[in-house]
């Protein structure tokens, strides 16, 4: 198995059996809101509708492995490719921070590089709201 895709099917796993037995505990552990779009000439859209009250949610790229994290901040959407810059392993937000499991990268949330190795910022794209959606220009 690929090592991104191992560290990332292992992070899911362990996030599900923590939380698993954490919510016995702990009330707050809740999972991250996925969402999915429509993808058309290289632009994803998002219905606006499924990310009303969040700040943070996560989808699927189209053409890639890696997920893009959108995150709201003073009412704009920021996209980001969790991918971490340096190897390109799957980053995780923990509080207000991407992590990298593999060598130690943080990140920002709105993706600047906090803590090396990593030497460059997540690749963020491009967004626009229309009526009804967030587009997101992947190219
Ligand atoms: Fe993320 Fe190395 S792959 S710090």
């Amino acid at each position: 198995m690929e090592r991104r895709k191992f560290i990332k099917n292992t992070s899911i796993g362990t996030a599900g059996i923590a939380c698993g037995l954490g919510s016995i505990f702990i009330q707050s552990c809740t999972s991250t809101q996925r969402v999915q779009g429509s993808f058309q000439n290289n632009q994803l859209s998002i219905a606006l509708s499924d990310l009303s009250d969040q700040t943070f949610v996560l989808t699927n790229h189209p053409n890639k492995e890696d997920e893009i994290a959108l995150v709201n901040v003073e009412n704009s959407w920021i996209a980001l490719n969790t991918a971490c810059t340096h190897k390109g392993c799957p980053t995780k937000k923990v509080g207000a921070r991407f992590n990298c499991p593999c060598h130690g990268a943080e990140f920002s949330l709105s993706g600047k590089v906090l803590k090396g190795p990593a030497n460059e910022d997540l690749i963020s794209y491009k967004t626009a709201i229309t009526e009804q959606e967030l587009i997101i220009f992947l190219s």
